[in-house]
């Protein structure tokens, strides 16, 4: 059927990035993109692509410009060369920030922000813009928003928050609201920056299993310093080194590309080698006792 895109295209990514693929076959599609700073190239005429309904995850050693791309794609900055190919159609580069939830791109920053004395389903209300955060309610909650938020917090696993005040709300639980928050917005494409950073081992892994039923018809591009969580729930998995790509394939694959290990040990300047970024994680204690879900 044309123009169904539920089931991902399977795409044969090849190391060292050199898949090349038609932009049509791709929700995102960076072009030769070429970022500097003060003239330090922090992205280097880099091509990456994301497949429609797919979930990839970016890694790569600090400073390898993860962040500086999600900017790119944002708005948030500019390139000096290359284009960011969205839906086929639209260069993400070109537009600015503000205009990306109408063009369905959402955005996750690492730290949590949400409104602490709204209530988790006044949250949602706010990002549909029935409410403003300051002066309250700004017009009225139609039958079918009402049951669209409690669908997203359904899908988040906080329908029984919804009437808590978001500030009661645990790390995790903050991060999943955000997450609702963009999902309510119905993005096409979900840019997350390391949702699991400071989440202990079971948020976590609900946060896994999460970002796995939110995709389908969706997109996601993550990026998680967390190894043993890429290892866990990551398909595909594209290391990002000095602004280029390095290596791309299943974790396993990528893991063990001595290009790959170079980079991380190259980088790991206060960790013994086998310590390496590649491989560890520090993660806070469960709270015990432990709540049933
Ligand atoms: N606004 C900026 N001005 C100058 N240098 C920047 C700016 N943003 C990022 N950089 C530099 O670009 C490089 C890549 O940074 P970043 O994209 O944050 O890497 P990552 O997210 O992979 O750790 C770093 O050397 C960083 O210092
Ligand atoms: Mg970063």
């Amino acid at each position: 059927m044309i123009g169904n895109r539920q089931t991902p295209p399977v795409h044969a990514p090849s190391r060292n990035g050199s898949r090349s693929q038609d932009p049509r076959d791709a929700i995102l599609s960076v072009e030769q993109l070429t970022v500097s700073f003060d003239g330090l190239t922090v992205l280097d005429e880099l091509d990456f692509s994301v497949g429609y309904g797919e979930m990839r995850f970016l890694i790569g050693p600090n400073g390898a410009g993860k962040t500086t791309l999600i900017d790119v794609i944002t708005g948030k900055s500019k390139p000096s060369r290359g284009r960011v190919v969205f839906d086929g159609a639209t260069d993400l580069s070109r537009r600015q920030e503000h205009h990306m939830v109408r063009l369905g791109v959402g955005r996750k920053f690492q730290t949590p922000s949400v409104y602490s004395s709204l209530t988790v389903h006044q949250n949602l209300e706010v990002m549909l813009g029935f409410r403003t955060r300051i002066t309250g309610l700004l017009g009225r909650l139609r039958r079918s928003d009402d049951d669209r938020i409690m669908a997203t917090l359904e899908e988040v696993g906080l329908q029984n928050r919804a009437r808590d005040n978001a500030g009661g709300l645990s790390h995790g639980e903050k991060q999943w609201l955000e997450i609702g928050m963009l999902l309510v917005q119905e993005p096409k494409l979900l840019l997350l920056d390391e949702p699991v950073a400071g989440m202990t081992r079971r948020e976590r892994d609900r946060t896994g299993e999460l970002l796995q039923s939110i995709g389908g018809d969706r997109s996601i591009l993550v990026v998680e310093h967390d190894m043993d969580f890429v290892r866990q729930f990551a398909r595909t998995v594209t290391v990002l080194h000095l602004g280029k790509v390095l290596s791309e394939g299943n974790m396993e694959d990528v893991q063990q590309d001595p290009e790959v290990v170079r980079a991380y040990l190259g980088n790991s300047r206060t960790q013994r080698p086998q310590a390496a970024r590649l491989n560890t994680r520090r993660e806070p204690a469960d709270p015990a006792p432990v709540a049933a879900d």
